[in-house]
């Protein structure tokens, strides 16, 4: 075995390992509760797709007609005099909505330097093979990890004025209290002039919300339950996924979209040698996608000392691209 395999393999063990203790943190806790990071693995992105292709699933859409359609504004809100800056993306996955922005960066000759960092080195490899092929002229440094850690590498490797992308919506998958953690934790890792670039949904209609995640079809079900058979098979569990259902609610007073699974029978569940017992109607607490009001913004943005320079929002008014400076 090279060094490089070891590695790898060390890594994938150590990311067991913390799969594991969170996954028995999360079930021993009251009420019971999983990570909805743990819902990203191979399996659950045909599912993703598929959730995005839903004719009641709108955060795509509305974020891709920002930049489709309202680019050029886009642009010239995160340009500071042509200056040149590194662009990074938390979580860029296919980079299906910045790909307009490099695009767009790339035609008009701005000297930049695209930084995706993900937690999949597999995406990133796709990204860079992608980008090599159809943009050649970008540049391109890709960065596998954690968003703080990478962020960290991606100052160390140049001093440039630096635009961070936080987009679709993920923002909604941490609960209030983790948001304001997180925006204050980028905060003190950028500098005065650099500028974030997050994607909020917006609160809006409620039933247009609870649609979104309760799907006709069941599609979101899945993507909920897929999470019961990853543990089955990476943490040689045994949830039986058919004693499980989807349960989602909105409260349009908070914005809180919550997801969870209801236990239709009595049950214990095993994992590794430990045991969960499951009472009839117990809940697993599963996911928030929290939803934003104009003003909740403001004070997330004011909370973590950032000025806000720019809204671009997509014709219906129902996602908004939030551009914030450190000042
Ligand atoms: C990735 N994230 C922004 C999605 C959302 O809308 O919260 C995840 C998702 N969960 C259910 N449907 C989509």
């Amino acid at each position: 075995m090279n060094s490089q395999v070891e590695t790898e393999s060390q890594t994938q063990n150590n990311s067991k390992e913390t799969f594991l203790a969170d996954v028995l943190e999360g079930l021993k806790s009251t009420p019971k509760k999983l990570h909805s990071k743990y819902f990203y693995d191979k399996a659950v992105d045909q599912l993703f797709q598929q959730i995005m292709n839903m004719p009641e699933y709108y955060l795509t859409n509305c974020e891709l007609d920002i930049f489709k359609n309202k680019i050029e504004i886009l642009a010239k809100s995160i340009l500071i005099d042509n200056e040149p800056f590194d662009l990074i993306e938390l979580g860029a996955g296919d980079a299906m909505k910045s790909s307009y922005l490099l695009e767009h960066l790339t035609k008009k000759n701005i000297d930049f330097t695209y930084m995706p960092i993900d937690i999949s080195g597999h995406i990133l490899k796709e990204l860079d093979e992608k980008f090599r092929r159809d943009l050649p002229e970008l540049e391109v440094i890709t960065l596998e990890g954690d968003y703080f850690d990478m962020l960290d590498k991606a100052m160390s490797i140049s001093p440039r004025r630096k635009v961070v992308l936080f987009l679709g919506g993920n923002i909604g998958n941490m609960d209030l209290e983790e948001s304001y953690n997180f925006c204050r934790e980028l905060r003190r890792k950028l500098n005065r002039g650099d500028i974030l670039l997050v994607g909020f949904d917006l609160k809006k209609n409620p039933h247009i919300i609870l649609n979104a995640y309760n799907d006709s079809a069941g599609i979101t079900s899945s993507f909920n339950l897929n999470l019961l058979i990853r543990i089955n098979r990476e943490l040689k569990a045994n949830f039986d996924v058919l004693n499980f259902q989807h349960y989602q609610t909105y409260d349009p007073i908070s914005g809180a979209c919550k997801s969870y699974l209801v236990a239709l029978v009595e049950q214990n569940v095993h994992i590794r040698n430990q045991v969960f017992h499951f009472e009839e109607n117990e809940l697993i607490d599963m996911e928030i996608s929290q939803k934003f009001s104009q003003d909740d913004i403001s004070k997330l943005s004011r909370d973590s000392k950032f000025h806000i320079i720019d809204e671009i929002a997509d014709s219906k008014n129902w996602f908004v691209d939030s551009i914030w400076q450190v000042v």
